[in-house]
């Protein structure tokens, strides 16, 4: 039946209506979700994919094709039946009966899923996935590529602006032997249509950037930015992927055992229906990706150990306690004609406090949530304050030290900002282990 795994129903309907939709359709006309793969984002061979099916699945007997091809789509309601139309016209010439078309659909609020579920009536070779849980271009490759059925695993826009035809040079390739079969703009045929000088630098930049962090994964092919291609299932099977944003070719590059690579060049068509889903947040996962392949396992280790999000934020509530005693001292000082000495003292404590009070409502706000109460929240306070005024006695040994000892009593005030550097971290790592310390919980 149409219930998927991902709770909800084939046609959208509410979950109360289910059993009176099941009653009155018969079973042979009710379009079909496929059950959502979850768990690690991991490719299997075909052999144990096919030893495996879902409970859910409900499809005959897990005959085994010889291509997969799946279409990520968001919001692609106007694209997916032309697209649909022309790939069918084009394989069934060449792989007659032996392949399919995975489209897999974030849950689009345009409900690109339920066309795609239509289309089914046409052409029974499209399955379709809807994603509820799960977001994210590259994920939604490797999801569909987890039903594929196919010894050879693609992946093509749905926006059309992949055009369909580059599909059986793609496919040859990889029947010749490639590892890999890639549809490239900067081979001989490939191209772009009207991209803005600005797009082409962003695209190529982006390329350079990834020749210089990954010269040995980006430089194996010539459009390493290519969301076109086909590898065959053996070349990723087996390791766990991990892949961040858009790129999916550099974890397919990066993670697989691929010895020959083929390319073919297309040119990038312009987009007529629907709009690009690139946002800036592409660019910052794209380098992401790239240092995580780089690093391998060392920067999610670094991660796990060092909390860079909490001292990021920790930083920032140190720069407003810079503004903060400023302020205060011009105030009392300058203002009010008090000493300076006297003034200082008072402004660096409003400082610690006003930190202490964004740091406990924001930088460790899950712990402080945990550790409710005047009394624990006064310990904080006291811990803090504590750790800072170590810190402050810290900075002024270090400024000593790098200023006399290493700098030679030259560059006074770079001297500062090493010393103030190595006291940021003291007083972060001494606060989330005194102050905001999680084993505190009873
Ligand atoms: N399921 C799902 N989830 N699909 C998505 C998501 C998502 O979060 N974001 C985008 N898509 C789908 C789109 O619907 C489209 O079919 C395809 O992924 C590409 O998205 P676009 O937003 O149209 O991307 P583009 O044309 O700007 O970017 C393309 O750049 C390369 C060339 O530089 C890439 O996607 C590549 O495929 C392409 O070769
Ligand atoms: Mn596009």
């Amino acid at each position: 039946m149409a219930l998927d795994s991902c709770g909800a129903l084939g046609f959208g309907l509410p979950q109360e209506l289910v059993c009176c939709a099941v009653a009155l359709i018969p079973p042979s006309q009710l379009q079909k979700l496929e059950s959502c793969p979850s768990g690690p984002l991991q490719i299997l061979p075909l052999a144990a994919s096919a030893a495996t099916p879902s409970a859910t699945d409900h499809s005959p007997a897990l005959q085994t094709l010889t291509l997969s091809l799946t279409i990520p789509t968001y919001n692609e309601g106007q694209n997916i039946a032309p697209l649909v139309e022309r790939l069918a016209a084009l394989l069934d010439g060449v792989l007659p009966n032996d392949y399919e078309l995975i489209v897999v659909d974030d849950n689009s609020p345009d409900l690109t899923w339920t066309t795609a579920l239509e289309l089914q009536a046409t052409y029974p070779q499209v399955r379709v996935l809807r994603r509820l849980e799960e977001r994210g271009l590259s994920s939604a490759v490797i999801r569909g590529w987890q039903i594929a059925r196919g010894q050879i695993l693609g992946v093509i826009d749905a926006d059309l602006q992949h055009p369909p035809e580059v599909l059986v040079g793609l496919l040859e390739a990889i029947q010749q032997g490639a590892d890999l079969a890639v549809g490239s703009r900067h081979v001989e045929g490939g191209g772009v249509s009207e991209w803005s000088l600005t797009r082409r630098v962003l695209s190529r930049g982006a390329q350079t950037v990834g020749l210089l962090l990954l010269p040995q994964v980006v430089g194996r092919v010539s459009d390493p930015m290519s969301g076109y291609f086909m590898v065959r299932r053996e070349a990723i099977a087996g390791p766990l992927l991990n892949p961040k944003g858009y790129k999916i070719l550099l974890e397919v590059l990066g993670r697989g055992t691929i010895d020959t690579i083929a390319e073919v060049g297309y040119v990038f068509q312009e987009r007529q229906e629907g709009a690009s889903k690139v946002t800036w947040r592409q660019y910052v996962d794209y380098i992401h990706h790239l240092l995580r392949l780089r690093l391998g396992g060392r920067l999610s280790r670094l991660h796990q150990r060092f909390p860079m999000q909490r001292f990021l934020r920790f930083g920032l509530v140190g720069l407003s306690g810079v503004v903060v005693d400023m302020v205060i001292l011009y105030l009392l000082h300058s203002t009010l004609g008090l000493p300076l000495t006297r003034s200082k003292i008072v402004a660096a404590e409003v400082a610690i406090i006003n930190n202490f009070i964004w740091n406990d409502a924001w930088t460790f706000a899950d712990v402080s949530m945990l550790q409710r109460g005047w009394s624990a929240r006064l310990k904080r306070f006291l811990k803090f304050n504590l750790v800072c005024l170590a810190g402050l006695v810290l900075n002024v040994l270090v400024l000593n030290v790098v200023y006399n000892l290493v700098f030679g009593q030259r560059w006074a005030y770079l001297a500062n900002l090493v010393a103030i550097a190595i006291v940021t971290f003291w007083n972060f790592w001494l606060n989330l282990k005194l102050s905001w310390r999680v084993t505190q919980v009873k």
